[in-house]
């Protein structure tokens, strides 16, 4: 098992240089760092490194992937990440740095990983407006992904306290800086193609981005619940071949996905075979999920064949997202 259960010791930080300095280069080390945003307190990863993601649904203990938003410095680096239609580009000059967050279509040369995309073509982007924030991301100079810094299942925290008090020993760091004015999370609108729509009511006011764009937004409180709901929203990536779970053999030009090293009967005729974690490390696991499912439905196989993953730790995640697309037939 790879749950940091734990076994940190968390730093804390302050909001001075040194500390600054000190949280970028976790973060650049695939560490875990809880910083402030002028929303709530966010448990922070470089979001292009697959293996840093994970570890953030390993300390939260997530029982699935949520997609998770890429915070960045300034707007400028946002376009590397995500494709901004005429509203998006409004929307984000009127609102950032603030509380609002953009689900975009995916740029060509995005770097955010595809966990913490959860495997979307698009991507939710915020450029905070706290000041520590802003400095903690161009020190980092990358996209840190970063949900609120609770256990799941536990309200977002709005200080450093509350951070240590869900995840003091799970993560390497936190940077204090004081509280959270805003203290609910940002607003998250999607422009992906036709009218923008609300998936969460937060920090900017829906009044306020109806006013810009001159139109009602679609979406709300009650339809803002569901379409985030990980794997219920209709776009999520769902492999074209059938996938078959728990597999003890791999049948005859089947894809196989292993998981540790014991040895498949029937592995010598599979078309191809990628396998999640030789050693069995569930977080590693974590980290190539959804880059090997893409790459083995690739191989044009009619079956991807998985080996049993536990489910313990983030095997349980793993498993969520393995019988969703196990049922998207
Ligand atoms: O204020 C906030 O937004 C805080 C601070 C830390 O920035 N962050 C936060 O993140 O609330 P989190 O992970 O708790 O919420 C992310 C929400 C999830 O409900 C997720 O479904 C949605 O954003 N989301 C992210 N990317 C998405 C995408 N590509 N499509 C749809 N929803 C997306
Ligand atoms: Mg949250």
């Amino acid at each position: 098992m790879n749950d940091p259960g734990s076994m940190l010791q968390t730093e804390r930080l302050k909001a001075d240089d040194a500390g600054i300095a000190r949280a970028a280069g976790i973060l650049r080390h695939g560490g875990l760092v809880a910083f402030p945003t002028e929303t709530v307190y966010g448990l922070g990863a470089d979001a292009t490194d697959p293996q840093a993601v994970a570890r953030i649904y390993a300390a939260k203990e997530r029982p699935s992937f949520n997609p998770l938003i890429a915070h960045l410095d300034s707007f400028e680096s946002a376009k590397a990440q995500g494709v901004f239609d005429e509203t998006a580009r409004r929307l984000a000059e009127a609102f950032w740095p603030g509380p609002l967050t953009l689900v975009v279509p995916v740029a060509p040369g995005c770097t955010i990983s595809d966990l913490a995309r959860a495997g979307l073509d698009s991507v939710g982007l915020r450029v905070p407006a706290h000041p520590l924030a802003h400095a903690l991301l161009q020190k980092t100079g990358r996209p840190v992904a970063a949900p609120s810094a609770n256990r799941s299942g536990r309200v977002s925290p709005t200080d450093a306290g509350h951070v240590l008090g869900d995840l003091d020993g799970r993560i390497d760091a936190v940077l204090d800086g004081g509280v959270s004015q805003v203290g609910v999370e940002s607003t998250i609108v999607a422009c992906l193609g036709g009218s923008p729509r609300l998936l969460r009511p937060g920090g900017v006011p829906r009044e306020a981005i109806e006013a810009l764009i001159g139109m009602k937004l679609e979406g709300g409180p009650e339809g803002g619940k569901s379409p985030l709901a990980p794997g219920m929203l209709a776009s999520h990536y769902a492999p074209r071949a059938r996938v078959r779970l728990n597999a003890t053999e791999i049948g005859q030009d089947e894809a196989a996905l292993l998981f540790g090293s014991a040895a498949l009967p029937g592995i010598e005729t599979a078309r191809t075979s990628l396998n999640l974690s030789n050693n069995g490390d569930l977080v590693e696991a974590a980290a190539h999920l959804f880059s090997f499912l893409r790459q083995l439905d690739a191989s044009g196989a009619a079956t991807i064949a998985v080996s049993p993953i536990p489910e313990t730790g983030l095997g349980e995640a793993i498993n969520d997202r393995l019988r969703r697309a196990a049922a998207e037939r």
